[in-house]
């Protein structure tokens, strides 16, 4: 596992955009794993920004997002497939027919979950883009005593749909449900950049990566894979020795 610190934010999405656009690069149809969520926001910009500035074409490139909210459709602000298209979809020339996320609003979810991880397993993704959770979540894999490998829906806990509920306008409006890439899904990527920012984070930061691994800690399982590259700022790697 690799570990860099930042010093500054900019320094770390620039560094991370570079990742990306490296891989799309060197290989024009790279298999992208994406992430949402705030993490991510500053290293899509970047990734737009060198893809215009450079005029590198993603008009090969396949993406499949982490996960996706059952009940909204893609029009629905708060769902990830409205994240994707305004921080990076609308901005490259990547077809739309290319970016995968989880259909939310598939009548038949079990049906869904076994459609995207056929596809997945079709596509292997070459670098995947990860945020971690304060309880050490990837995707929407939370801390359990069993995780499921493949993709799968999620009953969201209650301290998630809380949190959640500042982006609604009634606690009605939070979705329950979540469709997310197993564990098992996420380490199969060949490349995996997990990216923490804050001090908020430094604790479940050290327990992931240098505690026991265990499904308690479900980032703690990157630690079994072989190409991890982790992307900190200096508050979120502080208790790292
Ligand atoms: C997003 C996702 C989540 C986030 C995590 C961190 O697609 O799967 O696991 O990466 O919740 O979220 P932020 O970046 O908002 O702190």
């Amino acid at each position: 596992m690799e570990i860099i610190i930042f010093d500054t934010q900019k320094e770390l999405d620039a560094y991370a955009a570079d990742l990306f656009i490296n891989t799309v690069k060197q290989k024009p149809n790279a298999v992208l794993g994406l992430a949402t969520g705030s993490t991510p926001v500053g290293i899509y910009d970047k990734i737009v920004e060198t893809t215009i500035q450079n005029k590198i074409s993603f008009s090969e490139v396949t993406t499949f997002n982490l996960d996706e909210y059952v009940g909204l459709k893609p029009e629905n602000e708060q769902s990830y497939a409205y994240y994707m298209n305004e921080h990076l979809f609308s901005h490259i020339d990547i077809p739309s027919e290319q970016t995968h996320l989880p259909n939310g609003m598939a009548e038949d979810i079990e049906a869904e979950c076994t459609r995207y991880e056929t596809m997945l397993g079709d596509q292997p993704v070459d670098i995947q883009l990860l945020g971690l959770g304060h309880n050490g979540h990837i995707g929407f894999n939370e801390p359990d005593e069993n995780l499921s490998g493949g993709t799968h829906a999620v009953k969201l806990k209650e301290e998630t749909m809380k949190a959640n509920a500042r982006f609604f306008a009634s606690m009605e409006e939070v979705p329950q449900y979540a469709i997310t890439m197993g564990v098992g899904s996420i380490l199969k990527a060949k490349t995996i950049v997990l990216v923490v920012r804050g001090a908020d984070k430094a604790e479940i930061v050290k327990e992931a990566l240098t505690g026991p691994i265990t499904t308690n800690v479900p980032a703690s399982l990157l630690q079994t894979h072989a190409h991890v590259i982790v992307l900190l700022d200096r508050e979120a790697g502080r208790m790292l020795s």
